[in-house]
């Protein structure tokens, strides 16, 4: 089989390019490199699939440039490809973020919907949910984004349901709930909180640390995205979550003890577009892609934590300031 995957550079789509390369695929990736957060630190992403003879890679720009070449002769497309980040959407950032994820979706959907395409695994996002009436929260509940990037995944959602609806593309949307794990991206949570613990320096907290997440270790979302392309279906969006809810205050303790070292916290005003919870129904994942998350959260966070402690010096300084 013969897969694309956009946003391959990327933090999660370098993990499912490798897995598509572990099961024996030809891999096309394609990644633009936005300056999010440092290139050299997505280089790093690729730094083994380059290595590898089923993997080509194209750097690309999906929101502007010709894209149908690397559209040939695919079968499975991961879409993974965004401006990703809740705090930084707002204001003149806005277009940046409807760029990458709305036109961007709306292009590669242009390009593969006569193509006969096996299925587009679409990544989407618990921030759809927004502050959600129900936890855990299945997927009837009504999205209600309070951030623009929560708006723009879910019009990219959207864009993949409706041409399955009228071109029969097979379209699938993941809403992942905090992915995290090696070579998370360095303006998420876990990684800020790692990075501080092994530099000693204060962790820096949103809010008074209450707020619940649900993490979702990373093999866990490639799992997913796996049986995703492999299983008989379309046209629906499904909850991807780690299956335990948790205090960020928990995870401290918890970084605490995996890190030997007493953390300096300094708890600052909440960001506005933050959600307080989310907590994942993930019953129809699993009974329409037989998902279970398998990584827990001890396991899961000291896998990050010794990906970053081993991650070259000059990374881990590249990964500051974001
Ligand atoms: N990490 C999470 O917890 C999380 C949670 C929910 C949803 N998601 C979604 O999962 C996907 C992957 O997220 P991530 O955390 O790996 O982010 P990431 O920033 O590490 O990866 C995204 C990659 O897409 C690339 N890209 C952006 N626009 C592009 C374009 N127009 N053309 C080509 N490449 C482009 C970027 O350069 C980047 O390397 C995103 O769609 C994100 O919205 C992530």
């Amino acid at each position: 089989m013969r897969v694309l995957v956009t946003g391959c550079a990327g933090f999660i789509g370098s993990h499912i390019a490798e897995r598509m390369i572990d099961l024996g695929h030809e891999v096309v990736g394609v990644d633009c490199f936005v300056d999010y957060y440092p290139r050299a630190l997505k280089e790093n992403n690729l730094a083994r699939l380059r290595e590898e003879p089923q993997f080509s890679f194209r750097e690309l720009d999906i929101s502007v440039e010709p894209i149908e070449s690397v559209c040939e002769g695919v079968d499975v497309i991961y879409h993974q490809a965004a401006q990703p980040g809740v705090r930084a959407s707002w204001g003149e950032e806005f277009e940046t973020y409807t760029r990458h994820n709305v036109l961007a979706t709306q292009r590669l959907l242009e390009a593969v919907k006569a193509r006969g395409l096996r299925k587009l695994i679409y990544a989407s996002s618990s921030s759809i949910y927004g502050d959600a009436e129900a936890f855990p929260t299945s997927e009837t509940a009504l999205p209600t984004p309070i951030s623009p990037y929560g708006t723009t995944k879910l019009a990219g959602e959207h864009l993949t349901y409706l041409y399955w609806r009228n071109y029969g593309v097979p379209t699938v949307a993941l809403r992942y709930f905090t992915v995290y794990g090696p070579r998370q991206r360095p303006d998420m949570a876990f990684h800020r909180f790692i990075r501080a613990a092994i530099n000693h320096r204060p962790i820096q907290i949103y809010g008074d640390g209450e707020q619940t997440r649900d993490f979702t270790f990373v093999s866990d979302a490639v799992d997913a995205n796996v049986a995703a392309a492999n299983l008989n279906i379309a046209g629906v969006a499904l909850n991807i979550g780690g299956g335990s809810r948790v205090t960020v205050n928990y995870i401290l303790q918890l970084l605490g003890e995996i890190s030997g070292s007493e953390l300096h916290i300094n708890y600052v005003e909440a960001q506005k577009g933050d959600v307080r919870h989310t907590s994942a129904d993930t019953s129809a994942a699993a009974r329409l892609l037989g998902y279970t998350p398998v990584v827990d959260l001890p396991a899961g966070l000291r896998a990050e934590f010794d990906w970053f402690r081993k991650l070259d010096v000059r990374l881990q300084r590249a990964a500051d300031g974001h």
